[in-house]
């Protein structure tokens, strides 16, 4: 197997710095001709919402824009492309069909404020779809408002402490158990709602250790997330006991729904006894994922949590016949989002889960976890890569590797071994999460891969094996063929450097400047 992959590199500089002044990408009917019958004279908009200066944007005629953008996107690489094995991202095929649907007039020139009556279709798809999210996660009542799996953590965190509030204890429950394997986001949700975050350790096995949890609850505890498969893709067998400790402490359950592909239509974590369920929307139900955005995040709760829920819930009348948006929620923590939600993404996931049915939708999970199953097999066998926690035991949607005996014998790190990956033309899989786990390598090759993806996958991997043993410094410098290739990731996220706009990025240059004239 040749690295035969080789990206497109554009010297391509930023939009603003194209173009030219005057220059128009488009021309617009002439509002005083008569010729075109379609004159819709000049509108004057009231001086109160008036620029006094003109907005500092590109100028760029139609054909710049396009070779812009078509340039950017050969230096860019998606599941369009190739194998995306980003462990816990479930990065799963998007069907276009759903593109397609979002897209339509009826659905897309839409506006939220637009009066009910005029809007009853859009609400029906929405109240049918969170129905179907509960009986999909065994919940009582699902809102669809998040944007991410992040934000449906906030306000599941909310909830809780809401609920701890209705029943007066929340000056005492203070505390939110995780577990050492969680997702970041989970204590960072669980400290932006006001809680201290407690952390428990994964026993051999790399589930939660039972007395660890047993001696971190009190009557502190304001609840435990977890995510079950986990995310070492090991199933909480003991998840029936660990919602008996937390209950009994007076907690609540909250399911970190990210790694719902692998069970959907076997189990639902409402019968496994959560209370409070997110649901992943970009990942479970094949919507694009964005960066960090555009996603959904719905949440489900139990039915004694539904008060909770913030507003405007979707409702039904069933007398009068039609949806309506229910503001009547005395108890709500208010609104997490604008109007009803992401809905473009939240349409795509209707398309998706109408197009596989019940049946369709169980054997998603199926070969989901098969895939993953195959490559711990596979990879197995490959010099360096590790698995560790309990062998013989199957995983579900994913699997994680340690590369730790590599790094130690070659000082190839699981970091090289993914960037070498792009030279194959293979996007890599996450790695360093889980945390507990030495130079991970987290693989998750969802249902949407053929077996002749995955191995290519695990030739690849056995082929860059080779190199780390034989020719370490070739798989440190890699890669080679990517567009960009090392990147300075301190740089890159620190925030003292990082600019998340051409303004930002503007200003920051005009005070360096300003500053070492100084
Ligand atoms: C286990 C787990 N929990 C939570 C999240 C956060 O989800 P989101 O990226 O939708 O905010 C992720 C994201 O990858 C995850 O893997």
């Amino acid at each position: 197997m040749k690295t035969m992959f080789r990206q497109a590199q554009w010297n391509e500089p930023v939009i603003f710095k194209l173009g030219s002044k005057g220059r128009r990408g488009y021309a617009l009917p002439d509002t005083e001709g008569e010729t075109t019958g379609h004159d819709v004279g000049t509108p004057e908009l009231p001086a109160t919402i008036k620029r006094t200066q003109l907005p500092k944007l590109p100028e760029l005629s139609e054909v710049e824009v396009v070779r812009h953008f078509t340039r950017l996107s050969q230096m860019n690489y998606g599941v369009d492309l190739g194998f995306y094995p980003l462990g816990s991202c479930t990065m799963k095929y998007n069907p276009k069909i759903n593109d397609i649907l979002a897209g339509t007039d009826g659905i897309s020139e839409l506006h939220p404020n637009q009066n009910e009556n005029t809007t009853q279709g859009i609400l029906e798809i929405l109240y049918t779809l969170s129905k179907w999210l509960a009986e999909i996660t065994g919940t009582y009542e699902v809102c669809l408002q998040p944007s991410a799996g992040a934000h449906g953590e906030l306000l599941g965190a909310l909830i809780m402490r809401a609920c701890h509030e209705f029943n007066g204890d929340s000056d005492q429950r203070t505390e939110l158990i995780v577990p050492d394997s969680a997702h970041g986001t989970n204590p960072a949700s669980g400290t932006m709602a006001g809680f201290r975050i407690v952390v428990v350790p994964s026993n051999q096995n790399g589930t939660v250790d039972l007395n660890a949890l047993k001696t971190a609850v009190s009557e502190k505890t304001a609840g435990l997330m977890l995510t079950n498969p986990n995310t070492l893709g090991i199933f909480e067998e003991d998840i029936a006991e660990i919602a008996d400790i937390i209950h009994e402490a007076g907690g609540l359950l909250y399911y970190d729904g990210a790694n719902l592909n692998a069970i959907i239509g076997k189990t639902r974590p409402g019968d496994m006894g959560y209370d409070i369920i997110h649901i992943n929307i970009h990942k479970t139900f094949g919507t694009p994922h964005g960066g960090g955005g555009p996603g959904a995040g719905p949440i489900g709760v139990c039915k004694e949590l539904a008060k909770f829920l913030p507003v405007p819930a979707i409702a039904y009348n069933s007398k009068l016949k039609s949806y309506f948006l229910d503001y009547n929620k005395p108890e709500s923590v208010g609104k997490i989002r604008g109007f009803y939600g992401n809905v473009a993404i939240l349409l795509r996931a209707y398309a998706y889960i109408l197009s596989l049915g019940r049946e369709g939708l169980e054997e998603m999970a199926e070969i989901s976890v098969l895939n993953a199953n195959y490559l711990v097999r596979k990879l197995s066998q490959i010099r360096g890569f590790e698995l560790p926690y309990v062998k013989g035991r199957p995983r579900k949607h994913e699997c994680v590797f340690s590369l730790k005996s590599m790094t130690k014998e070659t000082g190839v790190r699981a970091a090289d071994v993914a960037k070498r990956l792009l030279d194959y033309g293979l996007h890599s899989p996450t790695t360093y999460f889980p945390l507990i786990v030495d130079e991970a390598f987290m693989i998750e090759p969802t249902e949407s891969m053929e077996k002749e993806e995955l191995d290519r996958f695990v030739e690849a991997l056995r082929m860059i094996s080779g190199e780390a043993y034989s020719t370490p410094d070739l798989v440190k410098n890699a890669p080679y063929s990517a567009a960009v290739t090392r990147l300075d990731e301190v740089k890159a996220s620190h925030p003292k450097t990082m600019a998340l706009s051409w303004r930002m990025y503007q200003n920051r240059n005009v005070i360096k400047a300003a500053t070492s004239k100084v």
